[in-house]
């Protein structure tokens, strides 16, 4: 059933306390719910209505409508009294109370669940030998019997009963205020949460864990105890998560101003989860994945992706938790939001350059090859089957730039009047993005013009720069036009709100001071103190705009977009020594990569074209000395080394392409990489040897962006396939003494099918067999492979004895590992899609979500040639034809079939 934003209406009844008792067993969970529930309508107003409408209507309550999937009902009371059959009425989602009182009363409800069987993960659920749950988005309706909507807030309290050997620990949100033994080897506990919240922030784990602890003294001097949980051979691992969680506190102060609001906040990690993490107030319940890291079994992204996720879901204790979503349409007001602040969290515990680099690269291989296919949606979308499919890239990434470019347009100080603004105004509400907005507007006073067209109209506006230099006039002009895209459901669209940061370079690369602009004819200020400024935000709001600078004494090359000031998709007319003269001299280190970037599109593009055409492929001598020139720049930092000598990924490439063809990108990127390996092979040699340490593993930028690049230098060597480069790979895999390099080198020497490679392959494995995050590396490598024909390996490994379909990290390793090389799941000859329609049929049997996420890669069948069409339509219709298939997948399958 498909749900729509316009449909939203007002619950008929709140909630205000919620009691929940839980009795923990082996083959079934006992689940008491009590609350106090209280018609919205209640008292004079709802007087007023009774006596001057009609009576009798107002006077009849409406119905309460509560959800329940998958739970038996044992028994129902009101105000303590057994609801009689004709009371009430239940179907398989719904429990209907006919006609509740129509003042406050107390509605009991006892139901039986059973966790152990449940392999969705989600609702309460065993994970290992732990239970725990996951309620976000619509979860919780596994549990008990509840108005399941995040405007529904209400206090919670938690008893919580199981054996004590089995699960000593037994945790939910806010404060323990009681705890005892109990007959039978049992003991409970009772947990109380004086915030009031919705129920997808509910959570309760119970298990034999144990903890690192630690303090955090907030701003007002107030000691937080600090508690990570694991099974206890895990809990060495915690220390990174540890360091990276008082970080989080301690910046969410600096920053926002913004202190944490119990004395108590738990982190649990386990191995069985649908995704990253999950916010539940005061105790967070993370993928282990996201937890566990030691300098040998974790590389230095897992550090990054901790550092970023444990901030995350810290940081929507304020922007989710204290002010939430009204409904699910809004999502982004905390995701995107909260996106935003652990991006920006990252970038002031690293490189802000290099973080922005990482985030647009992700934004546009996943999130613009969204918003053009039939899944496209807008930051908040109109419509949905099942919510769990709109935790998307768009929501998420397109939506943190939603919220960067509201930074853009007011600074840092004006941005935190309006967050300041936000909390003041919401703080306990649960609201839209509407209220988001106008906090941003009434704290700055700002003009916003049609910003809001950001969240209702889906698709990547192309925008198109023309530029002209008038000498006599000495003026500058920028002239820009837009166009976004038809996406499903959405044929005609308006033009958007787009700021466009800009600076000017002279010949000698020196930054021209910008005094004045000119916009229809009128002076634009700059800048408020009256003095010239660098960089300036033009705002482009009209289909078409043209800006002038004034005051101009030569033709200045113009850096555009700076630090990617939108997201959109830009074209200038800026021709290739333009871009060369960037990439040498901007001041903006980010349009600096964007330059070599854009030339490097540029090329694959056309070689891919030359490919094509059957003519041999040259790569032009100008980008060899482009990227020698940074690679010896020993200025720049390491990390931007790295990521400016890496090309485009074969994703974006063929994105760009009228057909997407990924055999000849695939060879094409491969003719280029092998072609810069062999020019720069003394280069990248000295890379390796200069950028070597033997110093203990230290998580740092400096020491993470001397491991980026030396590994990406050995990436390249390994092109080359030189029995002497092999050894040197072979030697670095035997002597690295951190997973960051160990595997780096592990996956250079992968490239080249062989004896080395089996047996380094085999190697890993055996050193890393008890380690499972480890093992899960081992699958993706293998399951990423570009090695032809590929698809039986990863078949075989779907039955090695370390598989397990039922375990997420696992499946995302092994399946979505084998989606992420275009050559082997899009094969001429459809096995890679008949080996994914396979998969998605069984797995939706298991849990939907996650097979909802690997069917998502047939979205852009139509992206390909007929051949190809053919064969994946085929798969999706076979999906599409199989009994009993989940609302996921039905969603995914039959949208990318319908647009
Ligand atoms: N709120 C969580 C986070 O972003 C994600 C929850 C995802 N749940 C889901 N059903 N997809 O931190
Ligand atoms: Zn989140």
């Amino acid at each position: 059933k498909e749900i729509f934003l316009k449909d939203y209406k007002m619950p008929d009844y709140y909630f205000d306390t919620v009691d929940l008792k839980f009795l923990l067993g082996e083959d079934k969970t006992l689940v008491y719910s009590k609350i106090s529930v209280y018609p919205r309508t209640e008292g004079k107003f709802f007087f007023f209505f009774k006596i001057f409408f009609n009576f009798k209507f107002y006077s009849a309550s409406v119905p309460l409508v509560l959800d329940g999937v998958d739970i038996k009902l044992l028994s129902i009371k009101v105000d303590g009294k057994e609801l009689k059959k004709e009371d009430y009425h239940l179907d398989s989602r719904h429990l209907t109370l006919t006609s509740p009182p129509t003042s406050t009363f107390v509605l009991e409800i006892d139901t039986e669940i059973y966790p152990q069987s449940n392999t969705s993960l989600e609702g309460l659920y065993k994970s290992t030998d732990n239970f725990c749950t996951q309620c976000e988005a619509e979860g919780f309706r596994k549990i008990t019997f509840y108005q399941d909507r995040p405007d529904i807030m209400a206090r919670y309290t938690c008893r919580i009963e199981a054996d004590k050997s089995l699960y000593p620990v037994l945790l939910s949100n806010g404060n323990l205020i009681e705890q005892g033994g109990l007959e039978g080897g049992r003991h409970y506990v009772v947990w109380e949460d004086p915030f009031k919240k919705p129920c997808y922030l509910f959570a309760l784990v119970a298990g034999q864990l144990e903890s690192r602890d630690d303090t955090f003294v907030t701003q007002s001097g107030r000691t937080v105890f600090l508690r990570i949980w694991t099974p206890s051979h895990d809990v060495p691992k915690t220390a990174h998560a540890m360091y990276s969680l008082k970080a989080a506190m301690k910046w969410d102060e600096e920053v926002f101003g913004r202190e944490y609001d119990l004395d108590l906040f738990n982190i649990v990690a386990v191995p069985d989860f649908n995704m990253g993490a999950m916010e539940n107030k005061s105790l967070n319940i993370f993928n282990s994945k996201l937890v566990l890291a030691s300098p040998e079994t974790a590389t230095d992204a897992d550090y990054a992706a901790i550092l970023g996720v444990i901030g995350h879901e810290y940081f929507h204790n304020w922007t989710g938790n204290r002010v939430t979503c009204r409904d699910w349409f809004q999502l982004s007001l905390k995701e995107g939001l909260t996106v935003f602040r652990d991006q920006e969290f990252s970038s002031d515990m690293g490189s802000r350059t290099v973080k922005r680099i990482a985030d647009v690269s992700r934004l546009r291989s996943y999130q613009f090859p969204q918003d053009a296919g039939p899944m496209a949606h807008p930051v908040r979308p109109h419509s949905y089957i099942k919510m769990d499919n709109f935790y998307t890239v768009t929501v998420y990434e397109k939506g943190a730039e939603v919220v960067r470019m509201y930074k853009t347009l007011l600074g840092s100080s004006g941005f935190r009047k309006g967050m300041d603004l936000y909390f003041e105004r919401h703080d306990g509400q649960a609201v839209t993005c509407e209220e988001f907005f106008a906090s941003m507007r009434d704290a700055n006073d700002a003009d916003f013009s049609n910003f809001l067209l950001w969240y209702s109209q889906a698709g990547t506006p192309q925008v198109r720069v023309s530029s002209s230099y008038n000498p006599d006039a000495r003026t500058y002009s920028l002239k820009f036009s837009q166009e976004v895209p038809a996406t499903p459901g959405q044929p005609v669209k308006e033009p958007m709100f787009i700021p466009v940061a800009v600076g000017l370079l002279d010949s000698n690369g020196m930054a021209l001071p910008i005094s004045n602009v000119y916009h229809d004819g009128l002076l634009q200020s700059v800048s408020s103190n009256g003095q010239p400024v660098f960089t300036t935000v033009l705002r482009v709001i009209k289909k078409e705009e043209e800006f002038i600078f004034s005051d101009i004494f030569e033709r200045p090359i113009p850096s555009l977009l700076r630090g990617y000031s939108a997201p959109i998709r830009l074209d200038s007319d800026l021709t290739d020594s333009d871009q060369f003269f960037l990439l040498a001299n901007d001041s903006d280190e980010f349009n600096r990569w964007e330059a070599g970037q854009i030339l490097a599109r540029k090329l694959m593009l056309s070689l891919v074209a030359d490919l094509q055409q059957n003519k041999s492929l040259v790569l032009n001598p100008k980008f060899v000395d482009g990227i020698r020139s940074i690679l010896c720049d020993s200025s720049l930092d390491k990390e931007f080394v790295s990521r400016a000598i890496t090309l485009p990924g074969e994703g974006e490439i063929m994105d760009l392409m009228e057909v997407a063809d990924p055999d000849a990108v695939h060879a094409v990127r491969s003719f280029i990489t092998k072609q810069l390996a062999l020019h720069l092979k003394a280069e990248f040699l000295s890379t390796v040897i200069n950028n070597k340490s033997s110093e203990a593993y230290v998580f740092n930028h400096e020491n993470m962006a001397r491991r980026a690049l030396k590994n990406t230098a050995l990436a390249y060597l390994a092109t080359l396939n030189d029995p002497e480069l092999t050894n040197l790979l072979v030697h670095e895999y035997n002597t690295a003494t951190n997973m960051t390099e160990q595997f780096a080198a592990l996956a250079a020497i992968a490239k080249n099918p062989g004896q080395v490679r089996d047996d380094v392959l085999a190697d890993f494995y055996n050193k890393w067999s008890h380690d499972f995050l480890v093992v899960n590396k081992w699958f993706a490598l293998q399951a990423l492979s570009d090695i032809p024909g590929n698809v039986d390996n990863v078949q075989n490994l779907l039955s090695h004895p370390a598989f397990d379909l039922r375990n997420p990290n696992k499946v995302y390793s092994l399946i979505g590992g084998f989606c992420g090389s275009p050559v082997n799941f899009h094969a001429k000859d459809g096995s890679g899609y008949k080996f994914l329609g396979d998969i998605v049929l069984q797995l939706d049997k298991l849990n939907p979500q996650v097979a909802s996420r690997m069917v998502s890669a047939f979205s852009r069948w139509r992206r390909y040639d007929e051949g190809r069409q053919a064969l994946a339509k085929a798969q999706l219709e076979k999906i599409m034809s199989a009994n009993g298939l989940s609302e996921n997948v039905y969603e995914i399958a039959s949208k990318s079939l319908a647009a």
